[in-house]
């Protein structure tokens, strides 16, 4: 799988940060196949978010990613695509992040960390499935 989907999640878009963090991924060689503004349903991010449905956190998760609205985006690379987009942003939690990072640089909050990648090439498949039916 050479795509993958990112969120530019609702603190991404609400702090002006789309261009930077869009513009990382171009400059890294990563090709723009797909891109939509958007709010997420409640409904499409509780599909997204399957995995964490019996998590403590899963309430606020939702919360946050249906607030305001995110930038969906579908990339391409050469190979691995997924890989390059995870260690571009860097850990989940900001503050382990390191500078060059996405979370790294522009992020505090594990809440708010501006993006998120799939995180595996399976991953990669499901999601775009999700947000881009038009793509598979
Ligand atoms: P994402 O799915 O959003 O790209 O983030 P991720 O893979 O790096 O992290 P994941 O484990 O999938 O967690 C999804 C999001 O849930 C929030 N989270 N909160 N309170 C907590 O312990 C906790 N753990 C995770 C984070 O905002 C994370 O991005
Ligand atoms: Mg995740």
């Amino acid at each position: 799988m050479n795509r993958t989907l990112v969120i530019c999640k609702p603190d991404a878009v609400e702090r002006g940060l789309v261009g930077d963090i869009v513009g990382r991924m171009e400059r890294k060689g990563l090709r723009l196949v797909a891109g939509t503004l958007r709010v997420i349903d409640a409904e499409t991010a509780g599909r997204h978010y399957a995995e964490h449905s019996e998590r403590p956190f899963y309430g606020e998760l939702i919360e946050f990613i249906t607030r305001s609205q995110a930038f969906v985006l579908v990339v391409e690379g050469p190979e691995d695509t997924w890989k390059i987009v995870r260690t571009m942003m860097g850990p989940t939690n900001p503050a382990d992040a390191p500078p060059g990072t996405i979370r790294g640089d522009l992020g505090t909050l594990l809440a708010e960390n501006l993006v998120h990648g799939s995180d595996s090439a399976e991953a990669a498949a499901r999601e775009i499935a999700i947000f881009f039916p038009e793509l598979v």
